[in-house]
């Protein structure tokens, strides 16, 4: 399967616009141009999926508390929009389903990042994936399944085969190249800031697309996009197109 990789995805919607993981957020990544937009994904304690990046629900609600100690309802009661601005008052945490749904409606593809609250890593792919396989429209390509937890990819695997994975890293170990092998990996997804013309040629070598994250800086994009870069995260979609292109 090819994937084709725009060279601007929304970072969780498009962050610096919209509150992060929200489907106001999706949709002004849409707006912004961008073709796909990256989102959390994490289960509630009865086993919902939803759209989150904190393992609590303080940084981005008006709520207290772990995720994982919280059933779907609890969090759903939640105010997601206010703590960004008066403008996205009584925005609610959407499910996985719902982020599908305005994906498709939308017209735009999805980055599913699974991000598991600790010990929760299987459990979370393994219900996450199976909700969006099922509801997945069979006309539109795949979405792009990433993660830093590779028990996480691993059961991606298992359960969606035929979706791409792209491994996620922070600090790259030391095998990871065996790790991308091990996993399948279509794609390298890697922190923008610890990059080098070296090490992007690395990434290159093993025949997979490189995305980076999180890039809100023209020059920073254009360079990475020199180095072979596929494709950037950006919580500014229509800011970086702007920079780099001078239009607008
Ligand atoms: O998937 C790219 C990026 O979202 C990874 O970091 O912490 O923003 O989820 P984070
Ligand atoms: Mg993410």
């Amino acid at each position: 399967m090819t994937l084709s990789i725009p060279r601007l995805i929304g970072h969780r919607g498009a962050a610096r616009h919209a509150p992060e993981n929200t489907l106001s957020g999706m949709r002004t990544g849409a707006l912004q141009g961008a073709l796909w937009v990256e989102v959390d994904v994490k289960i509630t304690r009865d086993g919902v999926p939803i759209l989150m990046h904190d393992d609590k629900v303080d940084r981005t609600t008006n709520g207290h508390g772990l995720v994982a100690d919280m059933d779907f309802t609890q969090v759903r009661a939640l105010d997601a929009g206010s703590w960004f601005g008066p403008d996205f008052r009584g925005e609610r945490v959407p499910t996985l389903a719902e982020a599908i749904e305005a994906a498709r409606f939308l017209d735009i593809n999805l980055n599913l990042e699974i991000k598991p609250c600790p010990g929760r890593e299987e459990q979370t792919a393994g219900i996450a994936l199976s909700m969006a396989l099922n509801l997945w429209p069979a006309d539109r390509p795949p979405p792009l399944v990433s993660s830093f937890s590779t028990e996480a990819l691993a059961m991606a695997r298992t359960v969606a085969p035929h979706w791409p994975r792209g491994y996620l890293m922070e600090e790259e170990p030391a095998d990871w190249a065996a790790i991308a092998d091990r996993l399948d990996a279509a794609t390298i997804n890697i922190d923008a800031r610890r990059q080098s013309a070296g090490s992007i040629a690395a990434f290159r070598a093993t025949g997979r697309p490189v995305l980076a994250y999180t890039v809100n800086d023209a020059q920073q994009a254009r360079q990475l996009f020199q180095w072979g870069v596929a494709g950037v995260f950006t919580d500014t979609p229509e800011g970086l197109f702007k920079g780099l292109t001078g239009k607008g």
